[in-house]
């Protein structure tokens, strides 16, 4: 006989709770349904409960509110901001809920083992947001790795491109800019990574090293004359690839190409518009659906405003902090990072974080005895390559995603899997995941203590 629909709650129905992960339920209302939600900007609250049906006495301003009323469903899902995780999951699991938490589980290390010695404690499900591990990119890796058909690895390079408008957005003038207010980047970026390369791999680091340190997006490379806010004259704002109406207000083209198939216009005349404005405008004399290119809500112009209207961005970009200069802000986050590792396999790793990179994606070499393996995971699309040695057998994977899916399918993906665990799920199987997590962060901090005191750091120091 089939299930229920499980019965959610949300924490925080901010850009991830309430766009990534709910979509699932209204997708699925067979297997999903939010009943409550916390969340204090009365915008989002209002909008999440109108879109899921949520009665006004089961909408409320802050988490404490939500878990002090009697259990309400089987499940919590907890994405409020990285500072904000440990106290609400914490309680969420106390008052019985499992929880799905957004990553990073918590921006301190002890908080993170309190998590899972609460999980085990309550015997709750603790999930994390790995969302990369429910992509078929890195499933299908996972599995052309673990054939053997690479031989014995010896070498493997990762990298994580955060495009330049994206650093600028986020971790510059956005809400992940400040080590103290959210996170150190190399737990923010790359716990996903670390989680990543364990999981593919199978293996696990012994010791590790790491360099880094921010060093573009400061006030010593501000153009001459540069002022504080792009609008307020800036002498580079033809040239500046971060001057703040390039990223909000020219790029809309490129943000709509991402988002097209939603909007139901063709990808190609987003792509097309972004190079030849002047081809779609003539068009849409004869397809007015056309018209709608210049128009795009989504993030990250939903990060600026409720409802994004041109208006309200202009007006963001006048007073808000996305209008700031990236050279004149209040970051201090990494824009660049590697670290080393020495892997159990003797196999040596290396992972490389920057936020410069043109377009943003992952790549992934993995050399073998055997074979190699590379890899491209990003917005444009994904794809695999393997070469074996002896035989020049090449085999290419396209492995992307339907764009509307975020992060390359995860997002989804994971939402069915928190499904079928709290249905069926055995604690102990997802207790390891939740093992395989914290490992996860705890190599992150381990990075972030190794560039900050240039020592090498061993195993002792994360297990
Ligand atoms: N898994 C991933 O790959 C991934 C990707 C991006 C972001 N994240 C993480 O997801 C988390 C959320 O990011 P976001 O972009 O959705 O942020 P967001 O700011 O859009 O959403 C957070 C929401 O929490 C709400 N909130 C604040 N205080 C609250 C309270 N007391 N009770 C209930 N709600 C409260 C805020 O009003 C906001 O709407 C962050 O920790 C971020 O690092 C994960």
């Amino acid at each position: 006989m089939a299930n229920k629909p499980l019965k959610a709650v949300l924490i925080g129905a901010g850009e991830r709770g309430a766009k990534s992960y709910a979509p699932f339920a209204l997708r699925h209302p067979d297997r999903l349904q939010f009943v409550a939600v916390a969340e204090p900007n009365a915008a989002r609250r209002e909008a999440f409960s109108l879109q899921h049906g949520i009665p006004r006495e089961l909408q409320f301003e802050d988490w404490p509110q939500l878990l002090e009323h009697e259990q309400l469903g089987e499940v919590a899902l907890v994405c409020t901001q990285d500072w904000q995780h440990t106290r609400p999951a914490i309680a969420a699991m106390r008052a019985g809920y499992h929880v799905l938490l957004e990553k990073p589980m918590a921006n301190v290390a002890q908080e993170c083992r309190d998590l899972l010695q609460v999980s085990r404690e309550t015997q709750r499900q603790l999930h994390i947001c790995h969302v990369l591990r429910y992509t078929p990119h890195f499933q299908k890796m996972r599995e052309l790795v673990q054939s053997g058909v690479l031989g014995q690895i010896v070498n493997v390079d990762q990298r994580e491109n955060a495009a330049f408008w994206h650093m600028a957005h986020s971790f510059v003038r956005g809400n992940w800019r400040n080590k103290e207010q959210s996170s150190p980047m190399i737990l923010a970026k790359c716990c996903h990574d670390f989680d990543i390369l364990n999981w593919v791999l199978d293996d696990s680091p012994v010791r590790l090293s790491s360099f880094g340190e921010l060093s573009h997006f400061k006030v010593e490379n501000a153009p001459p004359g540069a002022p504080l806010r792009c609008l307020d004259g800036c002498p580079v704002a033809e040239t500046c690839p971060f001057y703040a109406p390039f990223i909000y207000q020219g790029m809309v083209p490129f943000w709509n190409s991402l988002a097209d198939t939603a909007r139901g216009f063709p990808r190609w005349a987003a792509a097309t518009y972004a190079t030849n404005p002047g081809l779609i405008r003539a068009l849409s004399g004869f397809v007015p659906v056309l018209h709608q290119l210049t128009r795009y809500d989504g993030w990250p112009l939903s990060v600026l405003a409720e409802d994004p209207t041109p208006e309200k961005i202009d007006l963001a970009l006048r007073e808000g902090p996305y209008g700031r200069c990236v050279y004149h802000c209040d970051n201090d986050v990494v824009d660049h990072q590697v670290v080393l590792m020495q892997m159990e396999s003797g196999a040596d790793v290396s992972l490389t974080m920057h936020g410069l990179s043109h377009n943003e994606y992952r790549t992934t070499r993995i050399e073998g005895s055997h074979g190699r393996l590379m890899a491209e995971f990003g917005t444009g699309g994904s794809r695999i390559v393997v070469d074996e040695h002896r035989t020049d057998w090449r085999m290419e994977y396209d492995t992307s995603a339907d764009l509307r899916d975020g992060h390359g399918g995860g997002d989804l993906r994971l939402m069915a899997y928190l499904v079928d665990c709290v249905n069926d799920g055995d604690f102990e199987e997802i207790y390891a995941d939740t093992q395989a997590a914290l490992k996860s962060h705890l190599l992150a901090f381990a990075a972030e203590d190794s560039r900050l005191e240039s020592r090498v750091m061993s195993r002792e120091h994360w297990e």
